[in-house]
């Protein structure tokens, strides 16, 4: 199964056999580092120039042809709708001149298999933390394929946060990605996470919340002079930090037990965070429940996440037609919204 990725800013193609990687191939774009945050118009055009290369690179890699493949599977959404079309576009080309079977896939799904890849022992029900620039989601997955959301994000991401935080703290440097929550996790390592106490969102409530904490830090650094917030940086980061993943672990813990469920899955583009992993899989192993966690970089933006949905939704039998089109608000399939 060849997957490609193109939602947002890594154009990224791989080749899976059943839940075995045989390449990931990813590029990250560091063209918007002038611009603070992703253009979406540059992102496109970057994925035009680079959807080609990659998926020769991800064949490659694998040591296979495209008439080895059984299907491709594409990003469909939610995502920045040029960029999608540009994958879309790529896929359609390939399944149609080689004569293969095309599926769409939801970034989310994708995201959430990218914890089964390589995996054999895990099995539904089980309690999944998606948490990435665009989504908190918690997602009890009853089954494959059936999925009911226990809790959102209010306002920022959590991986938003970390990137606008990383932005207030100058971290974001030219010619790099705008991703700032590795900038910030490395900061925060010679940092103390009890320097400052910021807030942690919503006590007791079944939502996350993220932009207080980020005006928090804001307001904080505003009482600050120049040369205060370059003594306090470390602190500032670790502190921050250590709001958003107690706010993770603890919101996740309180769900898993209300819906009774002891496995866990920590996954999306800020699950590569290493405190987030400790102190979930900390917290986890206290309340008798286990966790599984993809490697980091199964957990920011790849294909093979993509490839390992569309491969489950094929031997579901569900194909796409090639008017399949980009869909930036795409609804996670089989999904219920949060009961009340
Ligand atoms: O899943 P992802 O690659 O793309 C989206 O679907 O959005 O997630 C990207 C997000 C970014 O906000 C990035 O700052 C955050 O994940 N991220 C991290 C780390 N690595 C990526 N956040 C905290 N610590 C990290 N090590
Ligand atoms: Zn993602």
């Amino acid at each position: 199964m060849l997957g490609i990725e193109t939602s947002c800013d890594e154009t990224a193609a791989s080749v899976v056999s059943g839940l075995t990687v045989l390449s990931n191939e990813v590029y990250t774009q560091t063209e918007h580092s002038h611009f603070g945050g992703v253009v979406p118009e540059i992102a496109s055009r970057n994925h035009v120039l680079k959807g080609t290369p990659i998926v020769r690179a991800a064949l490659a890699t694998a040591g296979v042809g495209l008439s080895d493949l059984t299907g491709i599977a594409v990003t469909q959404g939610p995502g920045l709708v040029g960029c999608l079309l540009v994958g879309l576009s790529l896929a359609k080309g390939l399944a149609w001149g080689a004569g293969l079977s095309i599926i769409g896939v939801h970034h989310i799904e994708g995201h959430l298999f990218s914890a089964f890849i390589g995996r054999q022992d895990l099995e539904p029900p089980v309690l999944a933390l998606i948490a990435s620039g665009g989504h908190t989601d918690l997602i009890l997955v009853e089954s494959l394929g059936c999925y009911q959301y226990i809790a959102r994000t209010r306002d920022d991401a959590a991986g938003e946060a970390f990137d606008k935080v990383a932005k207030l703290l100058g971290l974001l440097k030219p010619g790099e990605p705008t991703m700032g929550g590795p900038r910030l996790s490395e900061l925060a390592e010679s940092g103390d996470p009890k320097a400052f106490s910021y807030p942690r969102g919503l006590p007791g409530q079944r939502a996350f919340s993220f932009s207080g904490l980020k005006t928090a830090v804001l307001y904080h650094l505003r009482k600050m002079s120049e040369e205060e917030i370059l003594s306090a940086k470390p602190d500032i980061a670790a502190s921050f930090q250590a709001a958003v993943v107690d706010s993770l672990v603890q919101k996740t813990i309180d769900a898993a037990r209300s819906v009774k469920v002891n496995q866990l899955i920590l996954a999306g583009g800020v699950a590569a965070n290493k405190r987030l992993r400790l102190d979930m899989l900390d917290a986890a192993e206290r309340n008798g429940m286990t966790l599984y966690v993809p490697d980091p970089d199964l957990c920011t933006d790849n294909a093979a996440m993509v490839a390992a949905a569309g491969a489950f939704r094929l031997a579901l039998g569900e194909v796409s037609t090639l008017d399949l089109n980009a869909d930036p608000r795409l609804v996670l399939p089989g999904s219920r919204e949060i009961a009340v």
